[in-house]
């Protein structure tokens, strides 16, 4: 395949940026996305040109490393990770424009790469248990309701790519924040700080400087783990609950 890439470019912080065309040729449809972007940069490199700053890590969808905005959309055209998507999900001859993600709460550091530490201080805030769980064996001796286990499991998939942050129009992290508040307050271990950690993780996610959730849904429709929607509802009820008893 032969491929015209659209790359947003930025030399640091304080630079205003720009888009930049690039050509990379015979590309196999079996290459992942980041293996293209890895092609383009050893041509970079050979031609004493910039490599393209981009983040990633295990490559396998697991760590929340990797993350641009492709053709528009967070991840691209497949509801996965970057680092999961492959050539074979574009045509010989595309015009393929990439981004970062685009947030005030995450600043771009270079080129592709932007500071997403503040998710971070959104899990430093509260996502956290106090109690000491014991060994194995006790883990195993707590019951644990099979549904709020399924939803605490559901939920703990969230890798924080931050792909909701960048979809939303208001660039809101409640799914994320909703995500690892709910992982934790279904759980039994969890339940000593659950609507302190409600609402100390939801002051962080303002104080960063993510905007409101206004029930748009695109955040979880890019979600690579698929985190419902609903995590959000689960989050405002326990908010609601930490109002009432003066938290
Ligand atoms: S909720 Fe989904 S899109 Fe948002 S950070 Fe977690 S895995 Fe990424
Ligand atoms: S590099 Fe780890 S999820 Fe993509």
């Amino acid at each position: 395949m032969n491929i015209t890439l659209k790359i947003w470019r930025q030399a640091n912080p304080e630079d205003a940026g720009a888009m930049h065309e690039y050509q990379v040729h015979n590309v196999s449809e079996d290459s992942s996305f980041l293996e293209m972007l890895d092609i383009l940069n050893e041509e970079l490199f050979e031609a004493g040109e910039e490599p393209i700053a981009f983040d990633s890590d295990c490559r396998e969808g697991i760590c929340g490393q990797c993350g641009v905005v492709i053709n528009g959309v967070a991840h691209g055209p497949e509801v996965t990770t970057t680092c999961q998507l492959h050539m074979r999900s574009f045509n010989d001859g595309d015009t393929i424009t990439i981004e970062p993600w685009r947030a005030t709460a995450f600043p771009i550091i270079q080129d592709l790469v932007v500071d997403r530490s503040a998710l971070d201080r959104i899990i430093q805030a509260g996502g956290y248990i106090s109690v000491n769980t014991g060994a194995a064996p006790d883990a195993h001796a707590t019951p644990v309701p099979k549904q709020n286990a399924d939803r605490a499991f559901e939920a703990a998939a969230c890798i924080g790519c931050g792909a909701c942050v960048a979809a939303c129009p208001n660039a809101s992290a409640m799914l994320f924040t909703s995500a690892k508040v709910t992982h934790l307050n279904m759980l039994p271990q969890g339940q000593p700080e659950n609507l302190m950690r409600v609402k100390n993780m939801l002051n962080q996610h303002d104080a960063e400087g993510f905007g409101t959730c206004t029930n748009i849904g695109e955040c979880a429709a890019v979600c690579p783990k698929q985190i419902p929607l609903d995590v959000i509802s689960t989050l405002n009820r326990q908010l609601g609950k930490a109002v009432l008893k003066g938290v």
